[in-house]
């Protein structure tokens, strides 16, 4: 079980990933996302995710320049967005997502969506990319199982992540087993339900034996399950709350209780129909 917020979980090609994270979807460039991820920095967070569709490429650069801290000692993740699939189109994107970051290699590379007739192209130039090493590692996001065998049917290299959506609402069971089986890791988006799960009265009762916030209750459900997480805040006070993870642990039937929540309700789009 990780202890700490620095702690790595050991990606397939045997790159290390921290489990813990910032997300920065829907936060904005410039002063706001500079603010976010200097917080998030500061407070032990090692790990910041981004991607091309949020727009703040730029500021999280910023931010990562003034942080002080090594480059090496930082993990950083970015996506290609959907109208950018396709070979040459994504090592385009790749090249002015690295130009707006400010940086020359990417610990992360990430296939957004499985936009339909372009991901496996897609997936091909970030294998090149992750073979002339400006990738460390590599993978996809918001991919189902059937996404994932039909891409595994062709690719060279199995994904190292999978980014889907998970929370007490949206367990993803049976994605999970799949993805243990090809030793591809689970990371959560909107671990949070975006903020609407916040308000469960079985995991608010679970908080308050814990003395915990609702919010912290889920994130280290999520550790305890073996997930990487990357909860987004824009305030200093809740970047901190969400780390503050470590002192307290859940008991088996507290995992069951949370994992009972779920009702395969997302908050934001299946991935099997998405018009974007
Ligand atoms: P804010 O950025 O104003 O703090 P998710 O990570 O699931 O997308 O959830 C993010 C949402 O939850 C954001 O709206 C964020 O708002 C809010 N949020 C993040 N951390 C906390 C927290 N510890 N307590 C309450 N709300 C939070």
């Amino acid at each position: 079980m990780i202890k700490s917020l620095q702690d790595t979980t050991t990606l397939h090609n045997g790159v290390k990933m921290p489990m813990f994270g910032l997300g920065v979807w829907q936060v904005e460039d410039g002063s706001t996302v500079i603010h976010s991820v200097k917080s998030a920095i500061k407070a032990g967070y090692r790990a910041i995710d981004t991607a091309a569709a949020y727009k703040n490429e730029t500021g999280v650069g910023q931010a990562i320049k003034e942080s002080g801290i090594p480059r090496e000692e930082l993990f950083i993740t970015t996506k290609v967005w959907n109208s950018d699939q396709g070979y040459e189109s994504t090592l385009a994107a790749f090249d002015a997502s690295m130009e707006k970051l400010g940086l020359d290699y990417i610990d992360l590379y990430l296939i957004h969506w499985p936009t339909k007739g372009k991901y496996k192209d897609t997936w091909r130039a970030i294998e090149k990319l992750y073979k002339d090493g400006k990738a460390k590692a590599i993978g996809v996001c918001n991919f189902h199982q059937h996404h994932l065998e039909d891409l595994l049917a062709d690719a060279e290299i199995v994904p190292m992540v999978n980014q889907i959506e998970l929370h007490p609402l949206l367990t993803q069971k049976e994605l999970i087993d799949y993805c243990r089986q090809k030793d591809i890791k689970v990371e959560a988006y909107s671990p949070l339900g975006s903020g609407k799960v916040l308000d469960h009265p079985d995991i608010a009762r679970i908080a308050e034996i814990h003395g915990k916030s609702v919010a912290q209750v889920i994130l280290r459900w999520d550790l305890q399950n073996g997930i990487i997480v990357i909860p987004k805040s824009t305030k200093e006070s809740r970047i901190i709350e969400n780390s503050d993870v470590f002192d307290f642990e859940l008991s088996d039937e507290e995992m069951k209780r949370i994992d009972q929540c779920n009702k395969n309700e997302r908050v934001g789009a299946d991935p099997d129909n998405f018009n974007f």
